[in-house]
């Protein structure tokens, strides 16, 4: 059974479906971890009730980038990680664990890269730059992490349509049904491809 370490900074919705995918037998796998940069986020309660060990890491609180690479790389070998899945997570990963986990790293975006991705591209402010651009459909990707924001090669997506009447809310939360559905079974895919 292949490792997951999941990385979340937020609510943990899409932790939430991987374990419910987990537990409900549609995807073989352990999560040995949860990794967050920040405290007190509903993410770790949700870690906490299935037993799944939390290690806090704030890059801000280490005296150099070295030092805070070091601690990372040391925490998922301590997980045994086969595979490092991105939920949320607000911080850059690392150039050296990136290097490391070549080709390991999955991160959900919740627009269809390359539209409204990258820099500054994170929560309503998508879904806002979708509606500002009028376009007609958005949805989610899955993709391979490189060293680049919401850049590297795309595994999956999932089309959502955009409603007259669609706010940035409105839209978010259908955007957000998709992700739930499709991380579970492109991280099933993708450890197929890893044995
Ligand atoms: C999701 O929209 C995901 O695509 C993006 O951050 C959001 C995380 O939501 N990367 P949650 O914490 O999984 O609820």
């Amino acid at each position: 059974m292949k490792n997951l370490v999941v990385f979340a900074s937020g609510s943990g919705s899409n932790f939430q479906s991987i374990i419910d995918a987990i537990s409900s037998g549609s995807l073989s796998a352990n999560i040995s971890g949860l990794i967050t940069n920040k405290d007190f986020i509903r993410a770790i309660d949700r870690a906490r009730k299935v037993d799944i060990p939390v290690s806090v890491l704030n890059p801000s609180e280490f005296e150099s980038t070295e030092e805070y690479e070091n601690r990372l790389l040391e925490i998922l070998q301590e997980n045994n990680a086969d595979l490092l899945i991105l939920a949320g997570y607000m911080k850059k990963i690392p150039s050296a664990v990136v290097n490391k986990y070549e080709d390991r790293i999955l991160n959900i975006h919740p627009s269809l890269i390359p539209k409204h991705c990258g820099k500054g591209f994170y929560g309503l402010k998508v879904h806002e730059s979708v509606l500002d651009s009028e376009d007609e459909e958005t949805g989610c990707t899955v993709h391979i992490v490189n060293q680049e924001f919401d850049d590297g090669p795309i595994l999956a997506q999932s089309k959502v349509s955009v409603q007259s009447d669609d706010t940035p809310e409105t839209l978010a939360k259908r955007v957000l049904a998709e992700e739930h559905k499709l991380y579970p079974k492109v991280i099933q895919e993708y450890l197929k491809k890893l044995n």
